[in-house]
């Protein structure tokens, strides 16, 4: 129902103000997103605000794809699927990248979040916390 309602806007939003004006008209997904891993207890399942980090950089920073099983870059208009979609233990089985088991989400998830918070608190010590544990998964619900 909210879907639709939402679909049904961002049309008539883009036939009224008319395609010059969007940078961005496809589906941007969820605002907040609980990604839950195969132990989902502990540690308590990833907390992602989604959109927060839309606001401050591109799609291809987290989302790609795969052709003949290798990763292709993301583009404008790409099918986005959800990050176990590949990174399982079919899809990419054995394949790692460096100590990171990238058949598992929390290989792509440390690949991926980790590795950029550990940048992000390296360059500005202010922001340390951002790769604590805690910062992702949540002590309490
Ligand atoms: C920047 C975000 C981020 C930080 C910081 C982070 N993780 Fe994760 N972690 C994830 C994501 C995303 C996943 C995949 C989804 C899930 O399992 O919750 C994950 C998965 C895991 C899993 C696998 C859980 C499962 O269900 O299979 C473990 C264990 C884990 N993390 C431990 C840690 C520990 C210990 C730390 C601190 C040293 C840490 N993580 C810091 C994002 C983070
Ligand atoms: C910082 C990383 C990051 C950025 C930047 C990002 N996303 Fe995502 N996005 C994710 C993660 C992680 C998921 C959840 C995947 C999962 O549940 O396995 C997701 C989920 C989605 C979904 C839902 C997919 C599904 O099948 O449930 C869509 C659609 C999406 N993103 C679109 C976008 C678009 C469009 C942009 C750029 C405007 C963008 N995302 C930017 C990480 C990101
Ligand atoms: C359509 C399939 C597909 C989806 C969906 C996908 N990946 Fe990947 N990913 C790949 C492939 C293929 C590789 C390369 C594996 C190899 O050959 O080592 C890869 C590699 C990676 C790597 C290691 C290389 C690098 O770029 O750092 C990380 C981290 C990663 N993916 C994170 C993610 C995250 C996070 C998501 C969800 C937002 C996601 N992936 C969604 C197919 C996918
Ligand atoms: C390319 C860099 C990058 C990637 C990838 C990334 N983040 Fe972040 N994340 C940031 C930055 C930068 C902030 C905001 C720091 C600030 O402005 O205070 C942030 C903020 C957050 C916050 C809020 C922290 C707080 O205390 O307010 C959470 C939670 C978070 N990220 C989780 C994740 C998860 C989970 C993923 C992977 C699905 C992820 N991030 C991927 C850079 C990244």
């Amino acid at each position: 129902m909210l879907k639709k309602f939402i679909a049904c806007s961002v049309v008539s939003v883009f036939v009224l103000c008319g395609a010059a004006s969007f940078s961005f008209a496809g589906d941007t997904g969820p605002a907040d997103i609980t990604i839950v891993g195969a132990k989902s207890k502990k540690p308590k399942p990833a907390q992602f605000p989604h959109k927060a980090h839309q606001d401050k950089m591109e799609c291809g920073e987290c989302h790609h794809g795969m052709a003949d099983g290798k990763q292709v870059p993301y583009a404008e208009g790409m099918k986005i699927q959800k990050c176990d979609a590949c990174h399982n233990k079919e899809t990419l089985a054995g394949k790692k990248s460096g100590k990171l088991k990238l058949d598992t989400i929390k290989g792509a998830g440390h690949g991926n979040c980790l590795a950029c918070h550990k940048d992000v608190a390296k360059k500005d010590p202010a922001k340390k916390s951002l790769k604590s544990c805690k910062t992702c998964h949540p002590k309490k619900k």
